[in-house]
């Protein structure tokens, strides 16, 4: 056996430390060589793990734990906060794991347990009363472009033994997020009489205008390319429908597609049960075809049956599930 290759499981001896500024190569390889199914970016360089995780200014190295084997990272956790609900920090309260991670050889030898043991020890140290494994939809700060698709709802579920592990770690299910593709290559938009009628009334404006947003959407999508799309009245230019898309690029090696994910699809209140959030969405794909994107992705709550009947009208289909798990830490 090969030390490039292969590890001799029987002689391995695993150390915990916290991360050091000379792991994102090793941790980059451990990713690559993870097996984290189709929602997972590979193929992208060190850079990318830089600008994604490292560099974002509120890391904190001491909240990520690598194991080691022979100098190698074979498995790490990255354990982190959810931010406040106005969204203009984090909530120390609320801990998360953002990222958790062994090395397949190396699994179902109480790696991933020991990890988790760490990390909860650091979020309760700092205040934490509760722990989100997989930091549930809108709570991860970091992956955000490279893990999850559109976002970092979760971990996907089937990839890996989730519901055993949390399950054997005390932690009980919490947000599911249904990850909805739609390829722009094939199929036909519906047509009904109301979109005609939204079309000749309703105008599409594009802008990159995101200063108005709260700096948790800059802590996790700055780094992406953005535009907000608004379907506005042709004769007062008020807004019925509006939302959000951003660029997927890092995916480009791993789909092989050119590939953009919808978030914040709000209709105001007073304009709701008209058809104007399925007229955008079908006109932000017709918009995209142009360009010669070839898939656009959305993420919803599997618990907001509204947001799922609008996004099946126009032609997405589920094609992975996100999931996180909740546990309350002990005093
Ligand atoms: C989930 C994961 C972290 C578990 O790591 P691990 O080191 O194998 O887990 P442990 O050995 O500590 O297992 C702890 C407990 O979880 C349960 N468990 C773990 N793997 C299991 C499996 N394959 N089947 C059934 N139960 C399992 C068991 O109860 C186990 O306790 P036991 O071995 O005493 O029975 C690992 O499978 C993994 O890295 N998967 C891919 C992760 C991923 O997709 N991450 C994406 C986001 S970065």
């Amino acid at each position: 056996m090969t030390r490039s290759n292969k590890w001799n499981m029987d002689a391995a001896v695993v150390e915990y430390r916290t991360f050091h500024n000379c792991d994102p190569p090793e941790i980059l390889k451990l990713w690559h060589a993870g097996n984290l199914g189709p929602s997972a970016a590979e193929g992208f360089p060190c850079d990318i793990l830089e600008l994604f995780v490292f560099g974002q200014p509120f890391f904190d190295r001491n909240g990520l734990f690598v194991a080691t084997s022979d100098d190698r990272v074979i498995g790490f956790v990255h354990a982190a906060f959810a931010p406040t609900n106005d969204g203009t920090g984090l909530d120390r309260q609320r801990g998360t794991i953002s990222a958790l991670l062994v090395h397949p050889q190396f699994r179902r030898q109480g790696i991933g347990r020991e990890l988790m043991r760490l990390a909860e020890g650091y979020l309760a140290e700092r205040g934490a009363v509760s722990v989100c494994l997989g930091a549930g939809l809108d709570g991860n700060a970091f992956y955000n472009g490279i893990y999850g698709g559109l976002q970092a709802s979760g971990f996907a579920n089937g990839i890996a033994p989730w519901q055993n592990f949390a399950d054997a770690l005390g932690y009980t299910p919490d947000i599911k997020t249904r990850i909805l593709h739609r390829d722009l290559t094939s199929g036909r938009d519906p047509v009904s009489s109301r979109l005609i009628r939204h079309r000749r009334r309703l105008n599409l404006s594009i802008t990159d205008r995101v200063s108005d947003l709260p700096w948790w959407w800059h802590a996790r999508f700055g780094h992406l390319d953005a535009l907000l799309f608004q379907l506005q009245e042709r004769h007062d230019e008020r807004v019925v429908a509006q939302g959000q898309i951003l660029g997927l690029d890092v995916y480009i090696p791993k789909w092989g597609v050119r590939a953009v994910g919808l978030r914040e699809v709000v209709v105001p209140e007073e304009h709701r049960r008209h058809g104007y959030g399925l007229s955008l969405v079908l006109e932000i794909c017709r918009r995209l075809r142009e360009q010669s994107i070839q898939l656009i992705e959305a993420q919803v709550d599997a618990e907001n049956p509204g947001a799922c009947e609008l996004f099946t009208s126009a032609g997405f289909e589920q094609v992975q599930e996100l999931v996180s798990f909740r546990k309350t830490l002990s005093a």
